[in-house]
Parts: structure tokens; sequence; C-alpha cells
């Protein structure tokens, strides 16, 4: 008589500790980057339609929502600016009073050692809501590239810890350490969001930032969606120029390329699980469709297994609750 073999693998699930100690990918308040977004004037709380739970704040509330995000053990933000005027060149965005310089100094203040991350783009303040200079409907390249150093030195200059070039434009990340070392800023790292995807995940993100292109779309600068090696030549340039972070973005439908990244550079790679993202789980939360907390945790345990070592998320705050309620 032949015997029936074959492996058990559910011995190593048979309890909640067992299958604690064999678990292999964890998510914790470390990996989480929260961004915020900022506005001019006073006592300002706008709620973001597109991303529930989300809001624009000004500067007076700004310090008490960072306290919350704080006492959360939340050791990150990414700051958005949205500026009251904008123009053709987007000069509030390296203003050395702008609204995100503010902010950072602001935050930096009162919170010396929460990480303060920069985003580094013109869409935010542009009146044609592009990332770059234009002329005759074109997005110019190079001169665009002294705007973004100017951009990034002014963020350092009011205390940025991090530096986001989130523009997409060839050689932007060469003409931000260029502008930073020269500066006096060689010690700032950058976090380039060396592969970015043109992709409509970003939606609500425009809601909230008021960054949409008032004329064609994003898709001579961004990534096609359907390129895999490409993203690793992206990414292999942006070290060569000086990277010292990779984002991935988005996140959920790219995992793939996450762990392309991550396998081929040595590099801390960040997801960032875009407003999209949210917004989807939010509203089939709402209808009740599915479990918030579930789905939320396992779509961001997934881009760590997928090799993400941090995530930009607006889930940030309702993470580090859950993680602080199970210890
Ligand atoms: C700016 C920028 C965008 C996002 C972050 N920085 C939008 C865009 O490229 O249009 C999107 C973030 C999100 O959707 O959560 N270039």
């Amino acid at each position: 008589m032949k015997e029936l073999q074959f492996t058990r693998h559910r011995r190593l699930r048979h309890s909640e500790n067992l299958r604690g100690l064999v678990r292999e990918t964890h998510l914790q308040k470390e990996d989480l980057i929260y961004p915020i977004f900022v506005v001019e004037g006073e006592n300002k709380r706008n709620p973001v339609a597109s991303m529930p739970g989300v809001e624009q704040v000004s500067l007076d509330i700004l310090i008490g929502e960072m306290q919350e995000v704080v006492n959360l053990g939340i050791k990150s933000v990414i700051v958005f600016g949205i500026p009251a005027n904008k123009d053709e060149l987007g000069t509030q965005a390296y203003h050395d009073n702008g609204i995100v310089q503010r902010a950072i100094t602001k935050i930096k203040e009162h919170f010396p050692d929460l990480v303060v991350i920069a985003d580094t783009c013109l869409c935010h303040y542009t009146s044609h809501g592009h990332c770059g200079i234009v002329e005759e409907g074109k997005i110019l390249n190079d001169p665009t590239l002294d705007l973004l150093a100017r951009t990034a030195v002014s963020q350092a200059k009011a205390g940025a810890d991090v530096i986001a070039p989130s523009n997409m434009m060839d050689g932007f990340v060469a003409a931000i350490r260029l502008g930073l070392d020269e500066a006096g800023f060689d010690h700032i790292p950058i976090m380039s969001y060396g592969v970015k995807y043109g992709s409509a995940f970003y939606g609500p993100f425009r809601d909230a930032a008021h960054s949409s292109p008032q004329f064609g779309d994003r898709k001579t600068y961004q990534m096609d969606p359907a390129n895999r090696a490409e993203a690793l030549r992206e990414a292999e340039s942006d070290m060569l120029e000086g990277a010292d972070f990779l984002i991935v973005k988005p996140a959920l439908s790219y995992l793939d390329i996450i762990r392309d990244v991550k396998s081929n550079l040595n590099v801390p790679v960040v997801a960032y699980n875009v407003s999209g993202e949210y917004s989807m789980v939010k509203a089939a939360a709402a209808n009740g469709w599915i479990n918030e907390k579930e789905i939320v945790q396992e779509m961001l345990i997934s881009m760590k297994r997928a090799g993400a070592d941090l995530i930009i998320t607006y889930f940030a705050k309702d993470v580090a609750c859950w993680i602080s309620e199970e210890k």
C-alpha cells in the first residue's frame, strides 16, 4: 500500500501567537510618512471632498494637527503647500516666505525631532498647473531645473530635513543636488519620486492641492503605466545623480515595480499609497462593502512585502492608532 504523502503547512497556522512567530512582514510606525496640506489664511480647515478625513489646514491650526501626529508616534510628514496666488512661473514655490517654507519652519520650531519632508514641485504653484515652465503649450525641461533647485534650497533654508522632488523633469535630481550643495546643504538627503507614473490615481490629490493641469496632461513627463524596464532606467539615473531614497508612485498597481527597484538598487525604497488608492477604500468602506481596517493593513503589508521600506500614506494616523491598540 502506498502512503499518502504531503506537507503540513497548517502546522504553522494554529494560533495567533504561532502565526506571529513566523510572520515575515511587519508594519511599524517607523514605516509611515503622513502627507499634510497647508493653506494660507486663519482658522481654516477645508475638508477635501474626494478624500474623507483629509483636510487642508492653515498655519495657526497646523501645530495642533502635528501634535496629534507626534502623539500617535508618527516620525515623519511630507508637506504640500497651497499658495493664495499662482502664476506662470510658480514663483510662490521658491519664495523664502512661501506657504510651504513658513509651514516647515513652524513645524520644526515646535517639533525639532519630526522628520519634515518637502515635496518639491511647481504644479501647485503654476497658473497652468504643469510641473514645469510652459512655452507654446510645451513643458520645457532645462529651464525648469533652475526653478526646482531654487525651490529645494528655499525649503532647506526653511528647515526641511529631506527634499522630495516629484516633478519628473530629466536631470532634476542632479540640478537639486548641485543647488543644495552650493548653498551649504550637502547634508540634506534627496527622496526622489524617480519612478512616477502618469496615473489616474492622482485625481483626488489634485482636488486637495488644486494642481490639475489646465490644458493637456502630464504624459510627456510622467511614465507610461505600461512600462516596466523604463522604471529601472529612471531609478538608475536618479541614483547616479545623487538620490538617497527612491519613491515608486502609485503603489498598489505597481507592486512589481517596487520589487524591481528594491531588488536592483541598494537604496531605501518608498511606496506612495496615493490619493486614488485612499479614496477607493474610503468610498467602499462608507458603503459598508469592505472592512476598512483589514483592507488598509493588507494593502500596506503588500507594499512592504513587495520591498518598500517606507510608505507615504493618508492612512498613517489610523494605522498608528491600530498599532498602539494592539500593544
Ligand atoms: C505633484 C504631486 C502629485 C502627487 C504628489 N505630488 C500629483 C501629480 O503628479 O499630479 C500625487 C499624490 C497623490 O495622488 O496622493 N507633482
